[in-house]
């Protein structure tokens, strides 16, 4: 599938999204650009502004599997994989997949669940699989998690570590939506929920070939470059303590290609690279003593690194 084509598709689904989401095309992109970029997406914000509407909308637009798992403390490892349980009939053991076995996972308030259940999740995230009594299961294909968490509400969670958040593709915050868009919410959502009305836009066939079409999408060395360069960049940074991994290069990279099919551009510009940069890489940064009490937030430094970086020619084609 070529990048018009992707823009295409992605924009029906991000139309569907929309009736769903009011007044916050931003968030909706971005989260189409973590499912076209074959990463995970992070939902963080304060209550009720539209974290589990969001990840379900993005769900129900495609066809495919979906799951969705409430994470509180007493979840287990075996709640998310699946486990082995004793069938009497046969004597033998086999395996019950869990609701990890899907194409899109939505782990609500991630951070409620213990570490041990937490890192389960994340395990399957990096390896599309699941391991349990030595038998190894294969996961949908594609397979995304969405994970919400509230940041504010800290009682009673388990933050996930940074080396986790890193597995996270792009994280976004959804923010409270303008009074217009606040108002046609309660025309939308007065009676009756939209949700329910949400129908597929396209299906996993598809989806899979704006995948391949994104993957496949023409990068120039300079942009690659380019995209080191920028992560480099936040390592350098005086006020950061931690600053991205390779992971997050890769990453980044992988989220400018889709930015620029979902814009229907076949070739990756610096500009592509520049408008996620903070959605990919803010969450990965902790800051140091300087930086807290600069007060600076991870959303600027990540801008300040972008802003130390000789931007490349844009290249054609
Ligand atoms: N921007 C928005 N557009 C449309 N509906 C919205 C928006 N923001 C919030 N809502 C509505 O507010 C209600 C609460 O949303 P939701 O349950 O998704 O919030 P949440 O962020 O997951 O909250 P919590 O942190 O408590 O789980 C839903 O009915 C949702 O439709
Ligand atoms: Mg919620």
């Amino acid at each position: 599938m070529d990048a018009a084509a992707v823009a295409d598709a992605a924009g029906r689904i991000a139309a569907a999204m929309a009736r769903i989401i009011v007044g916050k095309p931003d968030t909706i992109r971005l989260a189409l650009v973590a499912m076209l970029a074959e990463g995970h997406l992070l939902v963080e914000d304060v209550p009720g502004v539209g974290k589990t509407t969001l990840a379900k909308a993005l769900a129900r637009a495609v066809d495919g599997a979906v799951s969705r798992v409430q994470f509180t403390p007493d979840l287990l490892p075996g709640d998310i994989t699946g486990s082995s349980v004793y069938n009497r009939q046969t004597s033998e053991f086999e395996f019950r997949p869990g609701p990890v076995f899907a194409n899109v996972v939505i782990a609500d308030e991630i951070n409620r669940a213990s570490p041990k259940t937490q890192s389960a999740l994340l395990e399957c995230m990096a390896e599309h699989q699941v391991t349990v009594d030595g038998g190894t299961y294969p996961l949908g294909d594609p397979f995304m998690v969405v994970a919400t968490q509230n940041p504010v509400e800290m009682d009673g969670t388990y933050p996930l570590p940074e080396a986790q958040q890193d597995r996270f593709t792009v994280r976004v915050s959804v923010g409270y939506p303008d009074p217009a868009a606040e108002l046609a919410m309660l025309e939308e959502h007065g009676s009756t929920d939209p949700l329910e009305r949400l129908r597929p836009v396209t299906d996993l066939r598809t989806l899979r070939s704006m995948i391949a079409g994104v993957r496949g999408l023409h990068t120039a060395a300079e942009v690659r470059r380019y995209c080191v360069e920028v992560v480099g960049a936040t390592r350098r940074l005086p006020e950061v303590r931690l600053g991205a991994s390779p992971r997050a290069t890769l990453h980044l990279l992988r989220a400018a290609r889709a930015w620029a099919a979902t814009a229907g551009r076949g070739y990756v510009v610096p500009d592509d690279v520049q408008a996620v940069a903070v959605p990919v890489l803010a969450h990965r940064l902790v800051l140091g003593p300087e930086g807290v009490a600069a007060r600076r937030t991870p959303a600027d430094l990540v801008r300040a690194a972008v802003a130390r970086v000789a931007v490349p020619s844009p290249p054609r084609s």
